[in-house]
């Protein structure tokens, strides 16, 4: 039965083959994954100072290792400024962050609320209500001694619904009093003013005077119920590329009396170009702060009153782009994008002298190269620095997309 004896005599063989096979593929997957840096997070005993994070020479085994830690104590406070930082509600991480450094923080924006002005309405309509987590507050305000929470409320709406909210702006105001009383938050943010100049609201006169008259009225509703605060989002004073501002130095004097806050967007300096580059490069910066404190060089302007200074926030962003020139792509990266891209590619992580911001490239499969410009501690630190010499606070873009050793900074 020789067909029998060979089989009988295969199969043990077969099994032995099947057995080296697997033993071989579990080696070679180990030796992978030993190659793969592990990703450290959670608290630590060790100061960001201590961890290599804070060079100008970072390597990205660092960065995987050590930037998604943070010091154990998180009640220390670095930053005397003002700190107000945006959560979204697609990304839980900055929930979860917003409560670990909440004596790290002044105000959270959570981004919630939308105000709208459906055809053939009178009143304006606030959606985003179904978003409110009384929850995630209570674990904010625990203690009480946790930041201010001041929601977001962007205006979405066409043109001429834009025309009749700011024509009657009482309306608009009893809607968003509602809610923001009705929840116990504690004032709000108010985005709508890009918009407003997109679309030239803000050249014309009638509708500039009323849309100011709905901010201060808006500023006056927040304050006149408790003591609510009212803060603003506004474009930086010096653009990144249009010629002309979007905020006219002016227009932020006469806001400033009623505002508590100015976020101010100082980042995505070079996605209207698409051209890959610094995302708030620090000349850029100082530039935009000088002339917010004294006006255009060599004019006349009125300086900017002491009083203000302290509710100047900066913007921070702690996402970064990805800028793939060749194939004209431009895409966010928040930290859980980084991380996969710095086990892939293993990349040389490069500082740019003249923005302070580190940057690095990569090839995709089909060869493009990105170069990917995100934050990093040092060049948040160098930002924190310039918001310090001139007395002013920040805005976080969000809580959820960054390291979480910037914290540590903060
Ligand atoms: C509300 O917040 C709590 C506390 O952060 C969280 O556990 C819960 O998942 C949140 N609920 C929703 C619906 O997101």
């Amino acid at each position: 039965m020789p067909r029998a004896l060979s089989l009988a005599l295969l199969a043990p063989l077969l099994l032995l083959a099947a057995s080296v096979g697997t033993v071989e593929g579990a080696q070679r997957r180990q030796q992978r994954r030993r190659r793969q840096v592990e990703v450290g997070s959670g608290p630590t005993s060790e100061q960001i100072w201590d961890t290599g994070l804070m060079e100008t020479k970072l390597s990205h085994v660092s960065m995987l290792e050590r930037g998604r830690e943070y010091y154990d104590d998180t009640t220390v406070r670095r930053f005397k400024g003002f700190v107000l930082g945006y959560v979204t509600p697609w990304n839980r991480g900055g929930y979860m962050n917003a409560v670990t450094f909440r004596h790290k923080l002044d105000a959270v924006a959570p981004v919630w609320f939308q105000i709208k002005m459906p055809e053939g309405q009178a009143a304006p309509t606030i959606t985003g209500t179904h978003e409110i987590n009384q929850t995630w507050i209570s674990e904010l305000r625990e203690g009480g001694r946790g930041p201010l929470v001041v929601p977001r409320f962007v205006i979405e709406a066409e043109v001429p619904q834009h025309v009749a909210m700011v024509q009657n702006p009482r309306a608009v105001l009893e809607a968003v009093r509602k809610v923001v009383t009705e929840n116990n938050f504690d004032g709000m943010v108010l985005e709508t003013w890009v918009a407003w100049q997109s679309f030239n609201g803000l050249s014309n006169d009638m509708f500039k005077k009323a849309a100011m008259q709905l901010v201060s009225g808006l500023a006056e509703a927040m304050h006149s119920s408790g003591g609510k605060k009212f803060f603003l989002a506004v474009p930086p004073l010096l653009p990144a590329t249009e010629k002309s501002p979007w905020l006219a130095r002016q227009d932020f004097l006469d806001l400033a009396p009623h505002v508590d806050g100015f976020s101010v967007m100082t980042y995505d300096h070079n996605t209207a170009t698409g051209r890959p580059g610094a995302n708030c490069p620090l000349p850029w910066l100082q530039a935009n702060i000088k002339h917010m404190e004294k006006g255009p060089k060599r004019s006349k302007e009125p300086p900017l009153p002491e009083a203000v200074r302290p509710r100047v926030l900066l913007g921070a962003n702690f996402y970064g782009w990805d800028f793939a020139p060749s194939r004209g792509g431009l895409a966010a990266v928040t930290v859980s994008d980084l991380v996969p891209l710095l086990q892939k590619h293993q990349p040389e992580l490069r500082w740019d002298e003249g923005v302070e911001e580190h940057t690095f490239q990569y090839q995709d499969k089909e060869g493009h190269v990105h170069h990917v410009w995100y934050p990093t501690p040092r060049s948040l630190e160098a930002r924190l620095q310039v918001a310090r010499d001139a007395g002013v606070g920040i805005s976080v873009w969000e809580l959820g997309q960054g390291l979480e050793r910037f914290f540590d900074l903060l």
